[in-house]
């Protein structure tokens, strides 16, 4: 068969192409860990916790959070293995389009694309419920069927998450208006949080109260790695850092410690979090879209809760900024290569911002964002992402065989190697397996109709495929 017409057809390797990015090398191991924890910490942290504890693992819900952050960490080195290798954008896609080939990259920028405008959407209903509890503060309340989601537990006659369409349509604006993601803003914003963060935590210790810590794991086991699936969620985000390879001033030294430092940060105020949460209030009450808010009302530091909830409003903005402005540059990548039409990479020549890509993306973010209920759509951001690490993971070994690519001895390796990347690989395989049926069935239509769109579209305009055709044709 001729090489252009396989379907494991590769991104060729240039290794001349790695040091020419033309972008400045700004960023240090520092500014990669802020930008993760800004990219991480969102509403994960303002919400995750109440969930988890409420449903699946009760108080244990803190060990969630430390399983949930082991797989993390391993899939952290094994995209720091591949970040410091390939500095090129488009991140996992781009890896996996080099080692697996054409296919599997479509499936997987197909995951990712789902990752990003998911996490868009559940930030943005975490962002609503935590603005509504400012509102009411000031005596606004919205009318029930304006408040949430159809389906939203605790809301019998919700409808529309009106304040979560409105926040991405928002964001989308100011993208297109080409907002920059300044490093300096970002750092502020994040220390912004974690200053509301370690309030919440310094009024509340106070009230623990260590009945409400019994019982420790009401289902047992299973309930415990059902939340560590749920728990994953709050630590998307430091793949985020690996998109930012090609401006950083050592990747072989940043890139480790910029994406693991974010995780360690983001671990500790988590299970801290957890601890108190359920320590104040009863699990069986947390099930609720303002988990740290409505512990300070119990306790009755109401002070503490606007503070927190402007807090978390500001927290959650850099993650959406992040995320939104990650998905459209994932969307122009694949388009760049052909597998999804040009429109997703015009640029308005004036400002340099994928306009019409932007626009895409945030309407659809939006119209979920109203109306699909916060725990199925965390839900959905997991199993998109779980597949991309699980891919990254196990790619570690292809990178490792690779002709061209094991000649750089100037990358990181993940320690352990081959038995890391293929624990890796299995802990997020059994994080998937624990997500819902519904969580399944509707992961299943998504790869479907990427299949489709990819046989439709992608294989007739690869760029790849074409270059090779042409040689071929020589
Ligand atoms: N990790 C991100 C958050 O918690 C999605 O907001």
């Amino acid at each position: 068969m001729k090489e252009s017409r396989r379907l494991l057809v590769k991104k060729p390797v240039n290794l001349a192409n790695f040091n020419q990015g033309g972008l400045a090398k700004t960023l240090n191991a520092f500014s990669l860990t802020m930008m993760g924890v800004g990219a991480i910490v969102g509403s994960g942290i303002f919400i995750m916790p109440g969930i988890i504890a409420a449903k699946y693992a009760g108080p244990a819900a803190m060990l969630s959070f430390v399983i949930a952050a082991v797989v993390c960490s391993l899939a952290a080195l094994c995209y720091a293995e591949f970040s410091s290798t390939i500095p090129l954008a488009g991140s996992a896609y781009t890896y996996v389009y080099t080692v697996f080939g054409e296919f599997l990259a479509w499936i997987l920028g197909w995951a990712l694309i789902s990752e990003y405008l998911f996490s868009v959407s559940s930030v943005a209903v975490s962002w609503s419920a935590y603005f509504q509890n400012l509102l009411s503060g000031f005596g606004i309340k919205l009318p029930a069927f304006l408040s949430a989601a159809a389906g939203t537990a605790g809301s019998p006659h919700a409808g529309f998450n009106l304040i979560a369409f409105i926040v991405v349509l928002a964001i989308s604006l100011l993208l297109v208006g080409g907002l920059q993601e300044s490093t300096r803003v970002n750092s502020i914003m994040v220390v912004v949080k974690i200053l509301v963060i370690a309030l919440f935590i310094g009024v509340a210790i106070f009230f623990i109260r260590p009945a409400n810590f019994h019982p420790f794991m009401p289902h047992g086991v299973s309930g415990l790695f059902k939340g560590a699936s749920l728990a994953f969620y709050a630590y998307i985000g430091f793949d985020a850092v690996s998109t930012a390879s090609e401006e950083v001033k050592n990747p072989k030294h940043d890139m480790p410690i910029g994406i693991i430092g974010s995780l360690i940060v983001a671990s500790v105020l988590y299970i801290a979090m957890s601890i108190v949460l359920v320590g104040v209030v009863h699990y069986t009450k947390l099930n609720v879209g303002d988990p740290v808010a409505y512990a300070l009302g119990v306790i009755h530091q109401n002070w503490a809760a606007g503070i927190v909830s402007l807090g978390a409003v500001v927290g959650m903005t850099t993650v959406l900024i992040v995320m939104l402005y990650g998905g459209t540059r994932l969307l122009f990548a694949i388009s760049r290569d052909g597998l999804l039409p040009k429109t997703f990479q015009s640029l308005n020549p004036r400002t340099k911002v994928p306009v019409k890509s932007t626009w895409i993306f945030g309407v659809i973010a939006s119209v979920f964002a109203a109306v699909i209920p916060l725990d199925k759509i965390a839900e959905l951001v997991n199993i998109g992402t779980l597949f991309a690490f699980a891919m990254v993971s196990i790619g570690v070994i292809f990178l490792r065989k690779h002709e061209t690519l094991q000649q750089i001895d100037s990358s990181f390796k993940v320690p352990f190697y081959p038995v890391l990347p293929i624990v890796s690989f299995l802990a997020c395989l059994y994080l998937m397996i624990n997500l819902q049926g519904f969580t399944w069935a509707m992961f299943a239509i998504w790869v479907t109709i990427g299949i489709i769109i990819y046989f439709i579209y992608g294989y007739h305009h690869s760029r790849v495929r074409e270059d090779l055709a042409a040689k071929e044709r020589k």
